[in-house]
């Protein structure tokens, strides 16, 4: 039943076994388990690499990635549908059910059938994995409570096992902020790498220097999605001076995007915020909300990829190390229009 693609470029991969084994025992729980989890990091910490790693060599796993493409009840249930094999008619995408509601419900009804099916051959429950919920928090948050939902009924039932997988903020506030709650059992996160496995990536597995993979750490820190980025722009022939550039600019760009360029929504409570963090070394998440003006504010803030929220805690901290390098600067030299070329020297 169902099989997760697969991860290209295996070679290139940095072995994270802790990691791994964590993922491992959530993709395959105790024939008796009967809760859904959630696995929770930041956009580009490794989340869907390591699932898919693991996933791959594990049987009853169905893996479904929700893109923005895919989060009406009709595209979602298609990607469904797909992730365990099921081709109905033509006609059962169009016109056969009454709304897009009853075509999930008879999505769901088919991989209920399966699921029974796989549990009486496996003596274990199938695991459902939902990757990039987050989508689902922005664009249909009432297609999330329906899931989430579905993942409590069928834990209760012990018909199959839900994985949640989602970046911090909107979506697991969303979920956990619910009575289905109740049947969540374990929350794993995924962060950053630590500074040994980055400087093994980074030289053993991509051949970079030792001094220049320093510099590549104290700019991104441990975030496998902005190693990759840096060491792939070193390959394309950038030193490591053009890289940081090309960085810094990209998270200025999400700063600009989010609304902290000078007359910016958020650039008052934005820098409020970080100076906060910068003396106190996080903030908590009311002082965010009350700084922010609202709790919707400050949610929709969490959401920008500036500040992060570690779920389950009231702590708030920088989104990445890069992101705390560009934002200093922003603080440090605020009639600044973010130009290029007036970032200080990264401290070591
Ligand atoms: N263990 C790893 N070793 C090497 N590269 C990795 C590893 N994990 C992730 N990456 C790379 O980092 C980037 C982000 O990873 P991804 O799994 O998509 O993160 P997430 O799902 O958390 O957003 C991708 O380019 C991926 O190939
Ligand atoms: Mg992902």
């Amino acid at each position: 039943m169902g099989a997760v693609p697969d991860v290209k470029r295996k070679a290139m991969l940095v072995e994270r076994p802790g990691a791994m084994r964590a993922i491992e025992s959530i993709l395959k729980p105790q024939s008796d388990y009967a809760f859904y989890d959630m696995i929770v990091g930041n956009h580009g910490t490794g989340k869907t690499t390591l699932i898919r790693h693991v996933g791959h060599q594990l049987d009853g796993i169905l893996y479904v990635n929700i893109s923005p493409n895919s989060v009406s009840e009709e595209t979602f249930a298609e990607e469904f549908a797909k992730a365990f094999h099921w081709t109905p008619a033509t006609h059962f995408w169009h016109g056969e059910a009454a709304d897009d509601r009853e075509i999930l419900v008879k999505v769901f009804n088919e991989f209920h059938n399966q699921a029974k099916v796989f549990k009486k051959n496996k003596g274990r429950s199938p695991v459902l994995v939902l990757d990039n919920i987050d989508c689902l928090a922005q664009a249909n948050p009432k297609l999330l409570n329906i899931l989430q939902d579905m993942a409590k009924d069928a834990a209760d039932d012990g018909l199959y096992i839900t994985v949640f997988v989602t970046s911090e903020g909107g979506a697991p506030i969303q979920m956990l902020g619910r009575s289905a709650r109740s049947r969540l059992g374990k929350v794993m996160e995924i962060g950053d790498m630590n500074h040994d496995e980055a400087i093994d990536f980074l030289c053993n597995k991509r051949a970079v220097s030792e001094s220049v993979a320093q510099d590549i750490y104290s700019l991104v820190g441990g975030h496998v999605g902005l190693l990759v980025s840096a060491v792939n722009e070193l390959d394309s022939g950038q030193d490591f001076a053009g890289v940081r550039e090309l960085l810094l600019g990209d998270a200025r760009r999400v700063l600009r995007k989010a609304g902290m360029e000078q007359g910016g929504q958020f650039r008052e409570a934005g820098i409020q915020i970080a100076n906060h963090i910068f003396k106190h070394g996080r903030i908590s998440r009311s002082d965010l909300y009350r700084i922010s003006g609202s709790k919707s504010q400050g949610d929709q803030l969490l959401s920008l990829n500036i500040f992060t929220n570690v779920p389950r805690s009231r702590w708030v901290f920088f989104d990445t190390k890069l992101m705390e390098i560009t934002v200093r600067a922003l603080v440090e030299n605020p009639s600044d229009q973010m130009m290029i070329g007036t970032f200080p020297e990264i401290r070591k």
